[in-house]
């Protein structure tokens, strides 16, 4: 049997999915394909029933669909509910049910390169409430942390975030101005914002100048591997953490997902930031 599998989207011909689901589709050892299925807003119909023929296993969904894919679900799971996007797609007997897989494919990824770094003592700073922000909030707040704060130019757009976090983890609102002023209270500080990213790579969302030697500063920018704010970073001695692992482990549980397979992929992350590199 072949494993039916693709990725939505638009632009999404330089898409990474491709190379990382052929690597867990061998190291499954099953037979399977994933496509890229390309459409515009105004094709998008026919491109999810042309899916709905193929009988797909189990696709991707990324920007700008990820949350204009729900009209097209048969069932939701209650973390991209309360989200209001879904990122992975199973189909299940022939009904589709809608994932959001980006948060908790953040938090493994960094368990991963840092183990004891998440627990009832940790403080955890976000820059930005966009998309991403809300899923890898929402992933944070779940572990029960000591707290989990988030910086925002535009403030009213973060304190949207608060709802998905009540009941876990203390959080606050900040700007940028206090969260340079505190930053010597976070253990994490993680970057979702599109600022660093190619073509922009001079540009730097925060200074770090208060920043402790033993926080670890992540962004889930992954063009280039190394931005400015990673490499600010290691100049004030911090540790870092690259954006493409994220990238790697949320594919790894949307592939589990799909096949109830949980693979080991942590030789991947490298792999991946050589193709990177290029
Ligand atoms: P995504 O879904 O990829 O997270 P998004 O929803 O467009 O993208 O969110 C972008 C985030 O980057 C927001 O937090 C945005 O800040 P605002 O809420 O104030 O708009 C932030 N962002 C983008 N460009 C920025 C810039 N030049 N300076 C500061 N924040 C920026």
């Amino acid at each position: 049997m072949t494993l039916k599998l693709g990725l939505i989207g638009h632009p999404i011909s330089h898409s990474l999915s491709p190379w990382i689901h052929a690597k867990f589709i061998d190291l499954a050892g099953l037979n399977g394909e994933y496509k890229l299925y390309e459409g515009n807003p105004n094709q998008l119909p026919d491109v999810l029933t042309q899916l709905k023929q193929n009988k797909i296993d189990g696709f991707n969904v990324t920007i700008p669909y990820k949350q204009v894919v729900l009209d097209y679900l048969d069932e939701l799971d209650s973390d991209a509910e309360i989200l209001g996007a879904v990122n992975t797609v199973v189909n299940q007997h022939g009904k589709w049910k809608g994932y959001s897989t980006d948060g908790e494919g953040y938090v493994r990824s960094i368990i991963e390169s840092f183990p004891s770094l998440l627990n009832k003592d940790t403080s955890v700073l976000i820059l930005g409430a966009g998309g991403a922000a809300r899923g890898i909030y929402r992933a944070l707040v779940q572990k029960r942390l000591k707290r989990v704060d988030i910086a925002n130019r535009t403030l009213d757009k973060a304190k949207e975030l608060l709802p998905l976090g009540k009941d876990f983890t203390p959080s606050e609102v900040l700007t940028f101005h206090t969260a340079e002023k505190n930053l010597s209270q976070y253990d994490l500080i993680v970057q979702t914002t599109s600022v660093g990213m190619k073509p922009k790579v001079q540009e730097q969302i925060i200074q770090l100048d208060n920043i402790r030697k033993d926080t670890v500063v992540s962004d889930i920018v992954y063009q280039p591997i190394m931005t400015k704010i990673l490499q600010d970073a290691k100049v004030h001695g911090a540790r870092i953490h690259h954006g493409h692992a994220m990238l790697l482990y949320q594919g790894q549980l949307a592939f589990e997902k799909w096949t109830g397979k949980k693979l080991d992929v942590s030789h991947l992350v490298d792999e991946l930031e050589d193709k990177l590199r290029g």
